[in-house]
Order: C-alpha cells, then sequence, then structure tokens
C-alpha cells in the first residue's frame, strides 16, 4: 500500500489539501486531527482532567474509538456515537491541542492510524505522520503558511459562514496553538528529514495539488 504524509501547523489548509490530492489518486484521506479532537471532546464531555495521569489513562483505556467511511468521507465513533459534527470548534481545537501532548493519548492512537496504512492508500494529515506514524511513507510533504495567512483564511471561513469572528483572536490563538504543538515532548509537529517543504501563503489551493502531486 502507497502513502502520502502531509504534516504542518494548524491552518496551512492541510485537510482541503489532503482531500484533493486523496480524490486525484483515489486513495482515502485519513484526517488524524479529527481523531485527537474526539478524545478531547470525550474528555471534556466526562470531565477527565488531563493533568492526572491515572485518570487520563484509565480514560483512554476505556475510549472505543471507530474510524468508518460514509460516501467516502472520514466518521469518528467514540463508544459507538458518531462524534465528527462536533469536533470542528475552535474550543475542540485548541482542547485537542493540550491533550495530545499526553503519552496516553498518543498511544490510543498510533495504531489506529498505522494500521489504516496498511489496510489502504492513504494521504494521511497531523502533525507527526512523516516523522512518527508513517516514517516510510512514499511522499512526506510539510504544508505550511504565515500565520498571517492561516489567520486570514480561518477568519474568512467563518465570516462566510455568518459567524462571529476576532481577527487578533484567531491569529494569537494560532500561534499559541503552533508554539504548543511544536514543542511537547512527545511527538512534536516539526518538518521530516526527507519531506518536501510546501509554503502556500501565496499559492491557490489548485497550485498547492499540483505541486504536492508533482512530488508522489
Ligand atoms: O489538525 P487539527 O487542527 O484537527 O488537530 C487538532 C490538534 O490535534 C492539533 O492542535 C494537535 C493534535 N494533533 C496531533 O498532535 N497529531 C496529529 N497527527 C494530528 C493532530
Amino acid at each position: 500500500m502507497a502513502s502520502i504524509a502531509i504534516d504542518g501547523p494548524a491552518g496551512a489548509g492541510k485537510s482541503t489539501i489532503a482531500k484533493l490530492v486523496a480524490k486525484k489518486l483515489d486513495y482515502i484521506y485519513v484526517d488524524t486531527g479529527a481523531m485527537y479532537r474526539a478524545i478531547a471532546y470525550e474528555l471534556v464531555k466526562t470531565g477527565v482532567d488531563i493533568e492526572d495521569e491515572k485518570a487520563l489513562t484509565d480514560a483512554c483505556a476505556k475510549m472505543k474509538i471507530e474510524i468508518k467511511y460514509e460516501d467516502g468521507v472520514q466518521q469518528v465513533y467514540m463508544n459507538g456515537e458518531n462524534v465528527t459534527p462536533y469536533l470542528r470548534t475552535e474550543e475542540t481545537g485548541n482542547m485537542a491541542s493540550k491533550s495530545s501532548a499526553k503519552a496516553p493519548v498518543r498511544a490510543a492512537l498510533l495504531d489506529i492510524q498505522r494500521n489504516m496504512a496498511v489496510e489502504h492508500n492513504v494521504v494521511m494529515d497531523g502533525r507527526d505522520i512523516g516523522t512518527n506514524v508513517l516514517p516510510n511513507a512514499e511522499t512526506k510533504i510539510y504544508l505550511t503558511a504565515s500565520a498571517d495567512e492561516r489567520a486570514n483564511r480561518r477568519y474568512k471561513e467563518l465570516t462566510e459562514k455568518g459567524e462571529a469572528a476576532d481577527y487578533e483572536k484567531i491569529k494569537a490563538d494560532i500561534i499559541e496553538r503552533d508554539e504548543r504543538d511544536m514543542n511537547r515532548d512527545i511527538a512534536p509537529l516539526k518538518q521530516a528529514e526527507d519531506a518536501v517543504l510546501v509554503d502556500s501563503s501565496d499559492m491557490t489551493i489548485d497550485e498547492v495539488v499540483t505541486e504536492i502531486l508533482t512530488h508522489v
């Protein structure tokens, strides 16, 4: 099976790009961020203190996480319930950035992610795919963009949906999330030595997809 790893900071456009690349190649798109978000969502719902190592380990051991594809779109099931619709909020993203730094949380997902790449051709996006989850991926991309550009895109996305958005707050959140994801002890976000750097700050979506396909 073939795999393409796309890593990068929050808001770099990984999921948009990874979905398009997967479609072009007829691979499945694996969104690992959604899995970390599902755990964060469950931890908040059940009121687990993530600084309490034993409580966190016990909570993770009890979680049954399943990944399914419905009409070609990834769905994350937590203990039998499809939690996918609840995962894309800023709050859950920020929480996921905190809980994903913890060892029991990362251990709960590693095998699920690796197994998906054993069974399918995948385009997998996240923070540690090229460095840790799939170190032998055929193609590794580190997709980034300036913090200003990432905040701009997020701001536009929210305002186009008619949601309230504060540009400065969005940018501050992005910078804080970068800091945390890049500086944690386990599997921090960094460019793999053999990854191709793609800075999408001044590129269109089509240009990024085309560039990535040239490396596959
Ligand atoms: O890509 P995202 O915004 O959905 O990810 C949410 C958080 O999950 C992110 O801030 C860090 C964590 N994450 C991770 O640690 N490793 C991954 N492979 C994917 C996401």
